[in-house]
This record gives C-alpha cells, structure tokens and sequence, in this order.
C-alpha cells in the first residue's frame, strides 16, 4: 500500500530536517501514468531530508534526497453510519486507518466509543442532502441503507434510497461504490416480489450497471451482533454466533434440502456483523474485488483483512 521511491539515494550527514511539498511534476512518470481512479487514491508527497549517520566527522557535506511517498489514503463515505451494519462498518474502517464520514437522518450515535470521534457525521437525508458536502474527497461509498416498512416504503428505503446515491457518486467521479444487500432465501417468487426484495435488487442492478468494473454487492442473510435500540444493547449474537457454527458444520448434509423453497430461511448461516464489516473494508480497499457477494464470499472477503 505504501511504497517510497528514492529520486537521489545519497545518504549524507546529519539527520536535520525535514519538508514536505507537493508537486505533481516532480513525480517519476510512473506515477503520471496510473489510472485516474487508481491516481485519486494516491497522496503523493515529496519529502526532502538531509541526514547523517552518528559518528560520522563533520565537514562532509549534507545532500538532500527526495522520496516520494505513494500512500493510499481512502476515504469511505457510510450512508447509514449510524444503524446496525453501518457503525460496524464505521468502526472497522476506522480501525485500518481509513477516513470515514456518515451520512444518516440522526446523525452521530449517542452512545460514547473512541472509533466515533474518528468518524465525521453528517445528519441529512439521501434524498435531500448536499452531496459536495458528503462526497468530496470519497474514494468509496458504501451504501446500509434499507429496511421494512409498507410496500411503498421498502420499494423506496431499499431501491430509490440507493439508486439516489449510486447516481450522485457516479456524478462525482467516486470509483467504489460497495452495496449491503441480501441473500434471497431460496424464497418463493411471490416473496421475492415484494418491495424489500425488488428495491434490493433494483439497487443492486443500479450498483452493477454503474460500476461495472468496481461495483459491489454484499449479500448476507440475517447478521447478528450488538444491536443498539433506544439506548439498550440486544446480544444477537448469543444465537447467532452458535447458528452459524452449528449450519456450517452440517452444511454438506444439509445441502441437497437446499433446492426446497425458502429452505434458506433456516439453512443460510448468519453472518457477523464484524465480518460483514471487513468484507465492505475489503470491498474498499481491494481494488480487484468487484461483483456480487455470497454468504460464503463474505467470510472470505472478510478473512483476507482480518488480522
Ligand atoms: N440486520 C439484518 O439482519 C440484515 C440482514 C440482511 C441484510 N440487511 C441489510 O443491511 C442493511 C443495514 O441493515 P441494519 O440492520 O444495519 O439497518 P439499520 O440499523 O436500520 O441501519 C440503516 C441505516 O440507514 C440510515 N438511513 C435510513 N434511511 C435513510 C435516509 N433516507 N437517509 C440517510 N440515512 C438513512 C439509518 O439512519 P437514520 O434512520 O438515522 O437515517 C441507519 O443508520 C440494510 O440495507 C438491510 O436491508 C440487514
């Protein structure tokens, strides 16, 4: 991720100073010639510095060199950064240096958490807000925002919410755009006609037509983990956890009752919130990872930045 080049490697006398400037023309033309998407990730800076080593008699003189470092700053814009995925995802960003910024109707959480101070809150609504305000600088955007309610409001939670974004990220030149969405269940079509499920795959239809090439859609089944309502911290993952482990042991006996109807409703595992969290890291900082995301693709997204 973090690479230095050395322009003049003629390592002098005392270690001085330091400074940093940046300047575009100075960069070897390796740099120049990376993608645009990939160049919006780089921070490029040229680092002149005398040194010397200890002992070393006085009288020589100091040359400067210029390094130039190539780090990846990411920044991950969480629309829902405040719900159940979204503040999971927050935190494990935050965890491997990446800057986040939410965007949700209510804003920062009110419960304390050293990884919230870290993370920039913006209270506004997908559909009214300012997005220069939310996008600028984004390298990636990942989208929790979804939910139940009536017909009409699923179809607009789940699929114009997301569609709204998908479009304005496009808009700005964001590269990523990484979508939470969900597993089908193996449901009946009846089911899958309903509007959380067809706002889902709508979204996800905007998310892959956009962003072919870097486009991603997570599809877990039910997550467990902490969840915060109204101040109070539900243990989902006292179930969760044991069901997950339990379903993965039996998989191989369970899976010809796979091809049942809606046989998903008791045999897709759950999945951690965490691991729901670094698989979206991964979506963001993996620039070959791209396309739709089992349950199983998941966990393995997931272990890749576990550490
Ligand atoms: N939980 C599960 O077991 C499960 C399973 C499979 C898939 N999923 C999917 O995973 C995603 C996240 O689920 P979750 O359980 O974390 O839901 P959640 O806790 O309700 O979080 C949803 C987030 O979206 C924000 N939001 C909703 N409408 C918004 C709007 N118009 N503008 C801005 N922000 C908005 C909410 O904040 P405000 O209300 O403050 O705006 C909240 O932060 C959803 O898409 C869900 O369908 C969940």
């Amino acid at each position: 991720m973090t690479s230095f080049l050395a322009f003049s490697t003629i390592p002098t006398l005392g270690f001085s100073s330091s400074s940093s400037s940046f300047s575009r023309a100075s960069f070897p033309s390796r740099l120049n010639s990376l993608s645009l998407n990939h160049r919006s990730k780089l921070c490029k800076s040229v680092v002149k510095c005398n040194y010397a080593e200890v002992g070393v008699k006085d009288g020589f003189k100091s040359t400067t060199i210029d390094v130039v470092a190539d780090v990846k700053t990411e920044r991950v814009v969480v629309l829902g950064g405040s719900g159940f995925v979204g503040s999971a995802i927050c935190k494990a960003a935050v965890s491997k240096g990446i800057e986040v910024t939410s965007l949700s109707r209510s804003g920062r959480p009110s419960y304390p958490g050293s990884w919230i101070d870290q993370v920039t809150w913006i209270q506004g609504d997908v559909f009214y807000t300012n997005w220069d305000e939310v996008l600028f600088g984004a390298t990636a955007v990942v989208s929790t925002i979804g939910g139940f309610g009536s017909e009409e409001q699923m179809q607009r939670i789940n699929g114009e919410a997301n569609i709204v974004a998908v479009n304005a990220a496009k808009e700005f030149g964001i590269p990523k755009f990484i979508l939470i969405s969900v597993h089908d269940y193996n449901l009946p079509s009846f089911v899958l006609s309903s509007g959380y499920f067809t706002g889902k795959r709508k979204a996800e239809s905007e998310v892959l037509s956009k962003y072919p090439n870097s486009g991603v859609v997570l599809r877990p089944a039910l997550i467990y983990g902490r969840r915060r309502v109204d101040g109070f911290e539900i243990p989902l993952d006292l179930i969760g956890e044991p069901a997950e482990r339990i379903l993965r042991a039996i998989e191989n006996f369970t899976k010809p009752l796979s091809s049942l109807p809606a046989s998903d409703l008791l045999l897709a595992p759950p999945v951690s919130v965490d691991d729901l969290a670094l698989a979206a890291v991964n979506a963001v900082t993996d620039d070959d990872c791209f396309g739709v995301f089992t349950i199983e693709q998941i966990k393995e997204a997931a272990a890749k930045v576990k550490v």
